[in-house]
């Protein structure tokens, strides 16, 4: 079995991940290199999700019951383990929504209904980057089409980083908000946040941070990013599907404005006006995900027992194999970062004129879980004028067994094809 420095202790590690074990297409144990679309769950959360539903379910903030009581300290409960794992100065700065999406559309929606100083209207400028995932290019889309502001964004190098030789250009005066990846979910890429940061706090902009790749493999630490926003996603970091986060500074989430209506988010209401609740609550209307948020919970716990820096130590280690073994793979080509530095465990690939969709389903036969396509990523592609990308996205849990089963998979798929 191939060692590598810096590996986790994996054998022990995947007894927590049941479907792990799963077999497939007659009898074919599983590899799963899909967790850049979502992780696989341990057994500790499968057990919080169930233990909620049992024993303490109840809609928060609203009973004075038990069970009311005890759901709204599990609810909030996971809010402090949340603001604990991303360092967080204050608990109500973590407000949960059902996604990353949600986190991002959010920010947008609040700088759209915002007066000055945060208002946005066709004298101001929106900056993104090519390689962002759509769900944070479509909401500033909108935003400026809505407000008549003028979008503009950073492109993309040949070996899949930032281009930021323009960055004076990009980022002026007018720039109102700055909203990037900090992990790239097609090419894995680490962007330069403190030099982005840098250049928007010298213009005054406000700095939203896409987390989603980041959260569940790095320590994450919103005081040190210097962001206003950082978003991210329960179920990438082994937590539920249908809960997201957004942290925001306190200062902006009293200030800027709700984007949702309805019960949770008020103080008073009449049939004339209302006010709002403040901050996280102002930006949380109806029922919260609660299990979820109860999820996410445990989720935290269980990253924090093990340690990101075990964790991205571990990606690292993976990664630098990976890209090793892939590279020896006649007619495959990296698109991305060709080196394991300033790169996460997402790794995209084309293999001669083969179509990923063929690629994906050759290696599924094996019991090998990729994910084809654009990856809601769709300019990167443009950019590298190909349709579509394989990509392999490795975990905690991902061994380099793993690794080798791809790269077999791989010569599998080359000789099927010819
Ligand atoms: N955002 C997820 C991905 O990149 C779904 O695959």
């Amino acid at each position: 079995m191939t060692q590598l420095p810096g590996l986790l202790d994996t054998e022990a590690i995947r007894k927590d991940f049941p479907i792990l074990d799963r077999q497939v297409h007659d009898g074919k144990k599983i590899v799963y290199l899909d967790n850049a679309a979502t992780s696989q769950k341990p057994r500790q959360v499968l057990d919080a999700l169930n233990a909620y539903y049992e024993r303490h379910n109840a809609n928060v903030h609203r009973g004075v019951h038990v069970l009311a009581e005890e759901a709204t300290a599990l609810y909030e409960g996971a809010r402090d383990k949340v603001a604990a794992f991303i360092n967080a100065p204050s608990r109500n700065e973590v407000i949960f929504t059902k996604n990353a999406s949600e986190s991002l559309n959010l920010v947008a929606n609040m700088l759209g209904w915002a007066e000055e100083p945060y208002r946005v209207d066709r004298e101001t400028e929106i900056v993104i980057t090519e390689m962002e995932h759509h769900s944070n290019i479509v909401p500033w889309q909108l935003l400026a089409q809505r407000t008549g502001a003028k979008l503009k964004w950073f492109g993309i190098t040949d070996d899949g980083r930032l281009d930021l030789s323009n960055i004076e250009e990009i980022i002026t005066e007018q720039t109102k908000i700055v909203s990037f990846t900090l992990v790239s979910n097609i090419m894995g890429t680490i962007n330069p946040v403190e030099t982005i940061v840098r250049r928007a706090q010298e213009v005054g902009a406000l700095v939203c941070i896409d987390a989603s790749q980041a959260a569940p493999h790095m320590v994450l630490d919103v005081q040190a990013l210097q962001a206003d926003f950082v978003a991210f996603t329960g179920h990438k970091m082994c937590g539920p599907t249908g809960i997201g986060v957004l942290w925001g500074r306190q200062e902006l989430l009293e200030d800027l404005p709700p984007f949702l209506g309805g019960g949770e988010m008020i103080e008073t209401v009449s049939m004339h006006s209302s006010t709002y609740a403040p901050a996280p609550h102002k930006f949380e209307a109806g029922t919260p995900p609660i299990a979820q948020a109860v999820g996410i919970g445990a989720a935290v716990d269980y990253l924090t027992s093990i340690g990101m820096d075990k964790i991205a130590a571990h990606e690292h280690a993976i990664t630098e194999y990976a890209v090793k073994r892939l590279l020896e793979v006649p007619d495959l080509r990296i698109i991305g970062p060709s080196t394991a530095e300033e790169r996460g465990a997402t790794i995209s690939f084309t293999l001669g004129d083969i179509h990923p969709h063929d690629v994906g389903q050759v290696l599924d036969e094996q019991g090998i879980a990729v994910r084809v396509g654009h990856h809601c990523a769709r300019p990167v592609c443009l950019r590298f004028g190909i349709p579509a990308t394989t990509r392999a996205s490795f975990y905690l849990y991902s061994t380099p067994a793993e690794v080798d089963a791809l790269v077999e998979g791989l010569e599998h798929v080359r000789n099927f094809f010819g």
